[in-house]
């Protein structure tokens, strides 16, 4: 079933937003921008020529995609495409003797009225087949990504010419970018044969093609920093791991110095030197288990180099680690001693092995590493640093059959539709219905809330009209690790994956079991909350040294698959000081959790105005509103798109134990918005109370939605009431109305919680109501962005603070605007907003305001009493 062809590069915008050390390409190499007329310049600073000069067709037409998928890691080259009616060729001029990479860059979109679904065609280099009816549109769709890329290593070439010829199948073909990197002709050696360890098969003069590089236990380094300027993407291999033993990832200490000393230094970056993976510090342990990669949808039939990196950085002598390596259940290497290979510490060395991938294996390939006892180690362990995997040409061809999108992932799709097509009228009503529920119950309010409604992943192309930008959420990678993962013909499909790998990457993967071991088998008592997507139950890991929230889908249902998807794929890609951190997650046959940290003092609302607690400073609230601002900001502004979180409330603001905010359930989360419009059009979600009007009126989704949204936050921290209560007056039943109501009448003083009067400075007060009104003007251009709502925070922490701090009401009362002035310098000093990136999580999440002291109890009556005599109530 998954003879699908190989997925050689699911280039997730990981490689983009690693930083962007450039190494200047090899001067012989050679990137064309098909469809270009001019040279351009993609997000990683390389340049793409244009490649009308390079191609022989009278038949081709330069086009412009007409929709850019938020998913594509560069708008060069996948926004232009030469698209091909008939045969054509491409000659690109090469050294002789030279071995090349060869990349393929495709993005099956819409080109005027060229449609990518619609194209089938076959593309040869020299007289080798590289695909044959190849459809991007199917891989792309198979493999949930919005493009690929095809990467070749050409055999030492006997002319002086790469004859690169696209020949159409059915409709079209096309091509958006050609990468033609001249590589070091010792690239591919001899590679020792499996199961045969005494032979060995001469791959030097054979075609090849890239199927998985992966960095063994590091991250993923782009190709703008790969060594020998081959421009090679690594990924990380975390998504490949098997089996219940996933080993450690260990670095080198910084003493030790990575050395080529038998390789050539363009065999792999330090990088992958540097990481690697080892099975633990348990001996006893490791000699009865395996350490084990899968990687799948390898053709059968070929022949496959499998190139793996190693090099010790904690062992200093030979026989101190010794392992077997088997590919596919066989002997690759008896006893390999890494050491003994490379000759010490911190030295570099790789191994080829070439193993022939039969029926039987169903299409996977098997790594596996086991201490060997034989040669009585030191230590039993075993350790990885890269791998590479090749196909090796056969019959002149390296092509393999267009992929099947998975049944469960055909399914969902239909479900979509079906939704779709009723989706407008019901809407409304579901939701209505699950918030007055909440706001009357309250208690499917405590711990993490999933969102209430079902997110509806539409896909662009059946929701013309209304949904013309929706679609693409970051790339989903349809890839099985579990066991027992093979569908079986009918029914839905078992244990496959949904993820892009580099989310999976990015996060721990855990089985099934071990969840049922943290929650005591999913036991009642620990359930901390309940939402759409199924209970919310604490939980612990790591023999109960580490405390968790796990969120299990409902197993009956696979609703919420979509959410489940969405937030994996958000979270893992997000880190931030203030935004909840997904641990990982366990997809078995029909289970799915998510592993998040475990916010002790569960949600803003609890302690606000529900159950019994006490009840927080307006210093306390201050800093944990800065804390959930800081953590929008971030999705705003700090990530590679905009990102909307479109389900802002106070039960999806957590607080961890040192009262810290963190925005959590970004299950309705949605990149955007689309440069040239500035919004996303969408399909209204949410929940009732926070939906910003304007949204919903025009179904038009820009961050001020969230602001929007906070704003009502804002409004209920400082009102200790929920955005909606129906037992309410009618006049009073909406928070955002009664709230502006009442400030423009002045008389807002009388419906701020009580526990807050005559303690707190009224300047902040008025600061703090200020900004929450204009978060919720009616039109999104008059609210303010999170940065200023920030400031505005920070200033009315200051205003408090000063209070608190004894420089006296007084002073804080007669502060002069020049005071306010030096105030918000020092302020725009402090904290620069304006400088966020990813990975950067520190700038704005470290410096301002400390951490509010850990205690339970509220501020300090005292001091409050004696300053609220002092302050005027009515500010300035
Ligand atoms: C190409 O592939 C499509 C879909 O996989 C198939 O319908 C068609 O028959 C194939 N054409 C050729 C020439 O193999
Ligand atoms: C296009 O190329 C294919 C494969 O090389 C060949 O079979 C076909 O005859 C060519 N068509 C034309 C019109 O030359
Ligand atoms: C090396 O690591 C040690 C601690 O692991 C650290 O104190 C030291 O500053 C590091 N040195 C460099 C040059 O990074
Ligand atoms: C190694 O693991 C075994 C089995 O889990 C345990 O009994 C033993 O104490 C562990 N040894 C060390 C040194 O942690
Ligand atoms: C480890 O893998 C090898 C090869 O696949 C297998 O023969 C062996 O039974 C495995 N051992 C364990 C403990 O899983
Ligand atoms: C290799 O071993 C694993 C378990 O260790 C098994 O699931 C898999 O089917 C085996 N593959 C082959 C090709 O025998
Ligand atoms: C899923 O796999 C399990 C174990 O491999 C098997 O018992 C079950 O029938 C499978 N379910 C489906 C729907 O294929
Ligand atoms: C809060 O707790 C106190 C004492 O524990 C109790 O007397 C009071 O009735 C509780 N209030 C509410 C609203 O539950
Ligand atoms: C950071 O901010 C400074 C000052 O505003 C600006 O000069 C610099 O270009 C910014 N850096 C980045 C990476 O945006
Ligand atoms: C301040 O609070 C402490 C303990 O709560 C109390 O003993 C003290 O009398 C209070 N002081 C004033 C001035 O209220």
């Amino acid at each position: 079933m998954s003879t699908g062809t190989n997925i050689v590069f699911f280039l997730a915008f990981v490689s983009s937003f690693l930083s962007f050390g450039l190494q200047a390409a090899s001067p012989d190499s050679l990137m064309l921008g098909c469809g270009s007329e001019n040279e351009d310049t993609d997000a990683d600073g390389r340049k793409w020529l244009p490649d009308s000069k390079f191609v022989t067709a009278s038949n081709s037409v330069q086009a412009q995609a007409q929709y850019q998928d938020p998913a594509l890691s560069s708008e060069i080259p996948y926004m232009k495409a030469r698209i091909f009616t008939s045969n054509a060729t491409y000659k690109l001029s090469a050294k002789s003797k030279q071995r090349y990479f060869l990349r393929l860059h495709f993005y099956p979109a819409n080109y005027g009225s060229h449609n990518a679904e619609q194209a089938f065609f076959s593309v040869m280099a020299n007289g080798v087949t590289l695909l044959k009816n190849f459809s991007a549109s199917i891989t792309c769709k198979a493999t949930t990504q919005a493009y690929i890329v095809r990467e070749y290593s050409v055999a030492p070439l006997t002319k002086d010419d790469l004859e690169l010829t696209f020949s159409v199948n059915t409709g079209f073909a096309f091509v958006n970018g050609i990468e033609f990197v001249p590589a070091p002709d010792d690239l591919f050696d001899q590679a020792t044969l499996v199961g045969n360890p005494d032979q060995s098969f001469d791959s030097k003069s054979s075609n090849l093609q890239t199927l998985y590089r992966l960095n063994v236990g590091g991250s993923s380094i782009p190709p703008t920093k790969d060594s020998g300027s081959l421009g090679r993407t690594w990924y990380d291999d975390g998504s490949y791991i098997f089996g219940a033993n996933a080993g450690v990832p260990n670095l080198a200490d910084n003493k030790t110095k990575i050395e080529y000393k038998d390789i050539p230094d363009y065999s792999a970056p330090v990088d992958i030197y540097t990481t690697a993976r080892s099975m633990g510090p348990n001996g006893s342990v490791n000699i009865n288990s395996n350490l084990t990669w899968m990687f799948n949808q390898v053709d059968t039939k070929y022949m496959y180099i499998v190139r793996l990196h190693f090099c010790d950085n904690k062992n200093t002598k030979a026989n101190q680690v010794v392992f077997t390596i088997y590919i596919n259940n066989q002997t690759a290497e008896p006893a390999a001693d890494v050491i003994g290979w490379s000759g010490g510490i911190g030295k570099a060395a790789y191994r080829d092995y070439a193993t022939i991938l039969d029926e039987k294996s169903g299409g996977d390939l098997w790594l596996t590493l086991h201490p060997n006892p034989d040669s009585k180690p030191q230590y039993y362990d075993a350790l990885l640093n890269g791998v590479e995997i090749f196909k090796l040409e056969t019959g002149k061809s390296l092509a393999g059959p267009n992929p099947k999108p998975s049944e469960m992932l055909e399914k969902n799709e239909e479900e979509q539709k079906k939704n779709f097509e009723n989706q407008k009228d019901k809407e409304t009503g579901s939701n209505k219905a699950h918030v007055i529920g909440g706001a009357a119950g309250g208690a499917a309010a405590a711990g993490i809330v999933a969102a209430l409604c079902i997110a509806v992943y539409q896909r662009k192309k059946r929701v013309q009209g209304t949904e013309s930008h929706t679609n693409s959420w970051l790339p989903i990678y349809g890839n099985s690790h579990t066991s027992g993962t093979k569908s079986t013909g009918s029914g839905r499909s078992n244990g496959s994956r949904h993820l892009s790998s580099a989310a999976q990457g990015r996060c721990r993967r855990f089985s099934f079991v071990e969840m049922k071991q943290a929650t005591k088998n999913f036991d009642e008592t620990n359930v901390i909350g309940v939402g759409g997507f199924g209970k919310v139950y604490k939980g612990v890991i790591d023999n109960g040294a580490t405390k968790v929230a796990i969120k299990r889908s409902n197993p009956q249902s696979e609703q919420g698959v979509h959410e489940f998807q969405t937030e994996i794929e958000m979270l893992s890609e997000l880190r931030h000081k203030h935004l909840v951190s997904l641990i990982g997650f366990c997809e078995e046959d029909n289970e799915m959790c998510l592993v998040y940290d475990y916010m002790s003092r569960g949600t803003l609302r609890e302690h606000i105005y529900k159950g019994n607690k006490t009840h927080l400073s307006w210093k306390q609230r201050l800093e944990i509103c800065i804390g959930a601002a800081k953590g929008l900001h971030y999705l705003h502004t700090g990530a590679r798109w905009t990102i909307i979180h479109r389900d802002v409330k106070t039960t999806n603001i957590l607080l961890d134990e040192n009262w810290e905010a963190k925005v959590s359930d970004f299950g309705l989360s949605k990149t955007g918005p689309d440069l040239n419009k500035g919004h996303v059009s969408t399909v209204v979600k949410g929940s009732f109370g926070y939906l910003d009007p304007e949204y919903f009126k025009r179904q038009q989704l820009t961050e001020k939605s969230d602001v929007y949204s906070f704003g009502v936050v804002l409004f209920e921290v400082l009102c200790a009431r929920p955005a909606l209560n129906p037992n309410l007056p009618k006049e009073q039943v909406s928070l955002a109305d009664w709230a502006l109501h009442c400030q423009k009448k002045g008389i807002l003083e009388e419906i701020i919680d009580p526990h807050l009067k005559g303690k707190v400075n009224m300047e902040s007060i008025n600061k703090f109501a200020d900004t929450a009104e204009k978060c919720l003007s009616e039109c999104g251009v008059d609210r303010p962005s999170l940065n200023d709502i920030l400031w505005n925070l920070e200033f009315a922490l200051q205003l408090q603070e000063g209070t608190d701090s004894g420089s006296t009401g007084l002073a804080s009362r007669t502060r002069s605007d020049s005071d306010d002035a030096s105030l918000r310098n020092q302020h725009m000093m402090a904290i620069h907003y304006s400088n966020l990136s990813l990975g950067s999580e520190s700038e704005i999440g470290e410096e301002q305001p400390p951490p509010s002291s850990n205690n339970n109890e509220a501020a300090p009556d005292n001091d409050s009493a004696i300053f609220s005599q002092i302050v005027n109530p009515t500010g300035r």
